[in-house]
Order: structure tokens, then C-alpha cells, then sequence
């Protein structure tokens, strides 16, 4: 039967990258600096640093804990761990699955900008101005090309499954990421200007903490932990019993965690090269620019400042991107594969190919309805269901789930959990705190 026959990471090494991989994406790069620029600097830092810890961590550890225990895909885990009334697993499963790829639906149109971009900048060193000009400027027909070539690549990583496929990649990938992320940010503290935004960076505005910053920061912390939308769940399924749980958790979301701190490091930085370079960064109405025109118009202004020199940058600047997004991408189009293969008794190629047409499917919808559609998929899917589907796994493992069956499962790989810290908190953390936080946060 097929799920006998799936796949499983082959070191820890592996699933380290893979669930950094899937954490680290745009969310670190572009979303966290940019929320960074507008919310008061350091002051928006320290609240989500905290919020990593207090809610995004033990959220983190939950949903992984479910997944391990399961060794399925989302739909059989739930019902594993839920007593009875197997309904509402099968219910809750389908509502992650649909949310990872709603997720993907809109981050695979990002990602094609990303592609374009990088294409622009290669056409740009081969002398191909018109061409490097349509893969950069805002189009349908160039919007939809530059997604189906994200969605196919995406898709060609899932078909080789998890060890040849999805390990493999990201195991080569995620190392290169970071050694191009730290050529570019010793690069980048060279020029001149940025000074001024390390500055703007790390003076924390405090008056800028509001509760909606707060809701800002906890989307912004479940989006870059990839949580809720069960991914982890099935990175999770994929993970070796021996394996310590807490710690592993630990070092994906400190693995996350530094990537957005050294994205600042980058981008506002970088933001103030451009200005120092005469490109306008700020509106007309005083605010930073920031989201799609920073990374689209700012930057690349700043880049064409640099001459050859910049058209490099540029090149490894959105390469990076690239990565960064692919290693997600694949995480979350494993969600609805996964359920694929077990739940319909498909073969990987098979489960691949027809899922990932339907998501390029409602992809183009959204390309050729942006204005109505493209927001809305991203509040929907983000705002909303993410920290709602967070909560639903917070009271699975708090309520629903024997405490003594979490016990045995943690315990596995992590033999003295009873000794330690980890486990006089994080249970009733689960149970109580997390709920309660969630949704104060989503109330205020
Ligand atoms: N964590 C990714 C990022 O920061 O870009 C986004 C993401 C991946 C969200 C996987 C949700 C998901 F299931």
C-alpha cells in the first residue's frame, strides 16, 4: 500500500534544512524587514522575538509532535490524536490542506516576480534590454508565464519525493542561501547610506506597539514558522521516532528566527544606499515605501545606481529570493500531495501533477483578477486561517490528546523529557496560554 511505502528524511541534518527550508521564505526576507521599516523598527523586532517564543515555539513543537505520531499526512494524524467524532479531523485536515495552497496559489505569483526579476537582470548582462525589460514589468501574460515557470519547478522538487526530492534540494539549497545572504550583507554595509538605516533598524520606537502591531507580529511569526497550515504536520510525519523534538524545534525556529533578524540587516540598510544613491524611498506622504515596491522598484533602482557592479548584486539578490521561495513552495504543495498519495491511493507523479495544475489553475485566477483578488487570498489565508487552524492544534494537543500518549510520544527522542524544564511547561503552556494569547490577540 502506498503508505507503507513513504518516504522519510534520512538525517536530522536533512530535516533541519528541509523544515528551515519551508520556514525561511518570503516571509523573512521581504515581509520581515519591510513590517520592520513600518512599525517602529527595533520596537516591532522585540515583539516578535517575543512572540516567537511565547507563542510561535510551542506552536511549533505541538504541530510537529502531531505529525510524528500520526506518520501520515494531515488528514490521518488528526483523526490519530482526535478521541472521537472523526469527522471533524477529516474536517480540519481538508481546511489546512486547502489554506497550504492558497498559500501557494498567491506565493507562486511572488515567486515568478522573483524569477522575472532574476531573468531581468541576466538579460540585462547578455544586452537583451527588451526582453530583461517584459520579464520586469507588471503584465498578465508575463505575470502568468513567470508563475507557471515557479509552479513547474516547485513541482518537479515534490514529484522526486521526500528524501530524493524534497531533502535533497533543500539540503543543496539552504546552504547556498546562506552563504548568499552573508556575501550581500557585508556587500551592502560598504556603501554608503547604510549606516543611516542599521540606524533606523535598531532604535526601537516604542510608541509605535499598538495591538495592531501585535496581531502584525503574531501573523508575521506564524507565516515565517510556516505554522498551521499543516506543513510541519507533515514534515513532522516524515521525521524518525529517535529524534528530539523540543531541540530539533528549537533549532528550526533559531534557524528562522536569525534569517529575518539578518534580512533587516540587508534590506532597511540597503533602503538607505538607495536613498543616499537619489532613488525615493519614501511616499508622498512621508511613510517608507515598502512590500512590492520596495523589493521591485527600490532595489532595483539601487541596483541600475551600481553599474555593472550592481547588475551582479541583483542577480545574486534575487537568486537568493529564489531559493528562499522555492524551499517553501515545496512545503507546502507536499500538504495536499501527501493527502494524495494516502487518502486517494495515487502515485507521487500522479498526485503532483494534478494538484499542482489545479493550484496553477487558481493561480491564474488570481492573475487575471489581481486587483479583487490577490489581497484578499492573502488576508484569508494569512490572517485568518493560519492562526485559527494554530489554535485548533493548541487545543488538539492540550484538550483532546491524552497527556500521557504526548508524553510517550515526545519521550521517544527525548528520553529524560520528564527531568527537564521543557516539559513542566510546555503542556499546560499548550493547553492554556497559547489558546488564551491567540485569541486576545486576534480580538484586539
Ligand atoms: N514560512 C514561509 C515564509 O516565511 O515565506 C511561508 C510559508 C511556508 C507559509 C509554508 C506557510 C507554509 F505552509
Amino acid at each position: 500500500m502506498a503508505s507503507n511505502s513513504r518516504g522519510q528524511f534520512s538525517s536530522k541534518f536533512g530535516f533541519i534544512m528541509a523544515a528551515a527550508g519551508s520556514a525561511v521564505g518570503l516571509g523573512n526576507i521581504w515581509g520581515f524587514p519591510t513590517q520592520t521599516a513600518s512599525n517602529g523598527g527595533a520596537a516591532f523586532l522585540f515583539v516578535y522575538l517575543a512572540m516567537v517564543c511565547v507563542l510561535a515555539y510551542p506552536m511549533l513543537v505541538a504541530e510537529l509532535t502531531i505529525g510524528r505520531y500520526g506518520q501520515s499526512n494531515p488528514i490521518q494524524s488528526l483523526k490519530k490524536v482526535w478521541p472521537k467524532g472523526k469527522v471533524g479531523a477529516v474536517i480540519l485536515g481538508i481546511t489546512a490542506m486547502t489554506v497550504a495552497s492558497l498559500i501557494l496559489s498567491f506565493y507562486a505569483i511572488v515567486a515568478g516576480w522573483l524569477v522575472g526579476a532574476f531573468a531581468g537582470s541576466g538579460l540585462e548582462i547578455l544586452g537583451m534590454d527588451a526582453a530583461a525589460e517584459w520579464v520586469t514589468s507588471f503584465g498578465d501574460s508575463r505575470n502568468l508565464l513567470l508563475m507557471v515557470i515557479f509552479m513547474a519547478m516547485t513541482a518537479h522538487v515534490v514529484k522526486n519525493g521526500v528524501h530524493d526530492g524534497i531533502e535533497a534540494w533543500s539540503s543543496r539549497l539552504m546552504p547556498i542561501l546562506f552563504i548568499l545572504f552573508g556575501v550581500l550583507i557585508l556587500y551592502i554595509f560598504t556603501q554608503e547610506g547604510a549606516m543611516e538605516g542599521l540606524e533606523m533598524y535598531l532604535i526601537p520606537d516604542f510608541s509605535m506597539i499598538t495591538p495592531k502591531l501585535l496581531v502584525s507580529a503574531m501573523g508575521q511569526s506564524f507565516f515565517s514558522l510556516s505554522l498551521g497550515c499543516a506543513t510541519i504536520m507533515v514534515y513532522g510525519s516524515y521525521l524518525s521516532k529517535n529524534v528530539n523534538l523540543p531541540k530539533t524545534a528549537m533549532q528550526v525556529a533559531m534557524v528562522d528566527t536569525a534569517v529575518a533578524i539578518g534580512a533587516g540587516l540587508l534590506i532597511l540598510p540597503a533602503m538607505f544606499v538607495a536613498k543616499h544613491n537619489g532613488v525615493e524611498i519614501f511616499s508622498a506622504t512621508g511613510e517608507l515605501l515598502s512590500s512590492d515596491t520596495l523589493v521591485f522598484t527600490v532595489l532595483p533602482a539601487m541596483f541600475h545606481t551600481m553599474g555593472t557592479m550592481g547588475t551582479v548584486v541583483s542577480l545574486v539578490f534575487f537568486l537568493l529570493m529564489m531559493i528562499a521561495a522555492l524551499t517553501s513552495s515545496i512545503s507546502m504543495l507536499e500538504v495536499p500531495v501527501a493527502c494524495a498519495i494516502e487518502e486517494l491511493n495515487q502515485k507521487r507523479t500522479t498526485a503532483v501533477i494534478w494538484i499542482a495544475g489545479v493550484i496553477t489553475a487558481i493561480s491564474a485566477i488570481i492573475v487575471f483578477n489581481f486587483g479583487a483578488l490577490f489581497g484578499l487570498v492573502i488576508k484569508v489565508t494569512t490572517v485568518y486561517g493560519q492562526p485559527l487552524l494554530g489554535l485548533c492544534w493548541a487545543l488538539f494537543v492540550g484538550w483532546l490528546w491524552s497527556r500521557d500518549k504526548v508524553l510517550q510520544e515526545i519521550k521517544q527522542g527525548y528520553p529524560e523529557l520528564e527531568k527537564g524544564l521543557f516539559w513542566k511547561i510546555w503542556p499546560w503552556y499548550v493547553r492554556v496560554v497559547c489558546p488564551i494569547l491567540m485569541l486576545m490577540v486576534f480580538f484586539a
